[in-house]
């Protein structure tokens, strides 16, 4: 029994938080690192913001500015609103949500079942358009007497419960023996606080943060630059701009999952281990067995998080039709990695140069292999590309360049997809200027997808 439910309780915001942690079984076979579980789809609204919920609005309470009568607004994904909305319908307040029109409608349904005002805006805007969800809501604060915007992706208060909660809970639950605390971050709260309490519990302990593929956080954490990100259906994780919640410091390593692969690792949670969980989730617990398998030590552990409840993706995930349409089953799914699949026997997995290789070198590993483009790469980074006929021409012209380095004449690099990245995306990103596509796994290129290479697939030809 939980340390909370010894007593009764004045409300329901009391069974906030000591959630069960819970071994992962037949999902994690023949992996000899544990890795647990902590359920926070078990939370009385259903999420893990049910704990940032009442901590937010305590924390303006307590600096005078939410007072009675008040109106709390916030820009949410769904499940902060129901943290919200469950805290001011116990202490009476107002509460008014604006929340991208990608999510669930059940999410929408159940802000409103909560009494919430909900007002769902585009997902396809860009973050300085007036109808981005999080301007909409600063706007509905701006005109409301009496409002607070809850702020989650630039509240202190929402690292902060999970400092105080979270991170405790787990280093309690797990006797201290936690090694691994996997996450990954939407606003940053969880993996930021729980993350910085057990690493100063133990210096030892290491944070892994899971990114959907379209995010741009991991680029973020790796340049500093805020890149371009691109829709994916995953709610509630990754991001297309920097919140202040979320504390890169406290993160050791980042890892992409594509949509596909955390549905998919989503759907067999439920039907092997029965935790009902959503797509955050599934992110989670792929990144989780990931690591578990790479440590392979009994002694070490690995902790991740289930997000929030699969009641609230029933016409999603668990939709067969909708993951259909969506080509998001595995059996019928085309990827970079199935167009990979599909080139000639015949070539290595990736022809490339460095930057110092001559342009002879370059012409001479076009005619070996019978390529017409390749990669400058230096580093693990793709810093420029060559194509044949350019390149040819420029030889022709001037013989002289064919002793020069490649980096003189090199055109801009090649874009970079994920190996799990659906070909609907490999399409968009190529075209005439862009005639090819470096493949990613695990931070390490393993081939190239050109424009021939998805033309192939598309008419049928072997
Ligand atoms: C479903 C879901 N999973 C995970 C998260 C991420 O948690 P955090 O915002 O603390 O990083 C969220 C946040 O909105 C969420 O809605």
């Amino acid at each position: 029994m939980s340390p909370n439910n010894l007593e009764p309780l004045d409300n329901i915001l009391q069974a906030i938080g000591w959630t069960p942690l819970v071994r992962l079984n037949r999902i994690a076979r023949g992996i000899r690192t544990p890795v647990y579980v902590k359920a926070e789809n078990l939370n009385p609204g259903g999420s893990v913001k049910d704990r940032i919920g009442v901590e937010i609005i305590e924390d303006a309470e307590r600096k005078g500015a939410l007072k009675a009568g008040g109106t709390v607004v916030e820009a949410t994904s769904g499940n902060t609103g129901v943290g919200l909305a469950l805290a001011c319908a116990i202490k009476g307040y107002r509460c008014v949500f604006t929340i991208p029109d990608k999510m669930s409608t059940e999410k929408v349904r159940l802000l409103r079942a909560l009494g919430a005002e909900v007002i769902v805006v585009p997902t396809a805007v860009a973050p300085d358009h007036p109808e981005y969800y999080i301007n909409k809501a600063r706007a509905i604060v701006a005109s409301t007497p009496g409002a607070v915007m809850a702020d989650q992706h630039y509240n202190p208060a929402n690292p902060e419960a999970h400092y105080r909660t979270t991170g405790p809970e787990i280093w309690e639950q797990t006797k201290g023996r936690v090694t691994h605390f996997v996450c990954s971050p939407g606003t940053g709260g969880t993996i930021s606080g729980a993350g910085r309490y057990l690493k100063e519990k133990s210096a030892e302990v290491r944070v892994i943060a899971g990114d959907p593929v379209g995010s741009i956080y991991t680029e973020y954490a790796r340049t500093h630059q805020k890149g371009e990100g691109f829709p994916y259906k995953v709610e509630g994780i990754g991001g297309d701009k920097i919140p202040t919640s979320l504390h890169f410091d406290v993160i050791d390593e980042w890892a992409f999952v594509s949509d596909a692969e955390a549905f998919q690792i989503a759907r067999r949670l439920t039907r092997e281990e029965g935790l009902f969980t959503g797509g955050s989730t599934g992110v989670n617990v792929k990144v989780a067995l990931d690591v578990a398998r790479k440590v392979d030590d009994p002694e070490a552990m690995v902790v991740t998080i289930l997000c929030d409840t699969g009641e609230r993706y029933l016409s999603k995930l668990y939709d067969d039709n909708w993951m259909r349409e969506n080509q998001l089953l595995e059996s019928e799914r085309v990827t970079a990695s199935t167009l990979l699949s599909g080139r000639r026997g015949d070539l290595p997995p990736l022809v490339s140069l460095a930057p110092g290789a001559s342009v002879r070198q370059a012409l001479n590993l076009m005619g070996t292999y019978n390529v017409s483009q390749i990669p400058v790469v230096e580093a693990k980074e793709c810093v420029g590309s060559l194509s044949e006929g350019p390149l040819m021409a420029r030889a022709l012209a001037d013989a002289k360049i064919l002793d020069q380095p490649v980096s003189d004449v090199m055109q801009p690099p090649f874009p970079v997809i994920e190996k799990g990245a659906p070909l609907d995306r490999v399409t968009a990103l190529l075209s005439r200027e862009t005639p090819a596509a470096l493949v990613r796994e695990d931070g390490t290129f393993v081939g190239i997808v050109t424009r021939h290479d998805v033309l192939r697939h598309v008419a049928g030809i072997k």
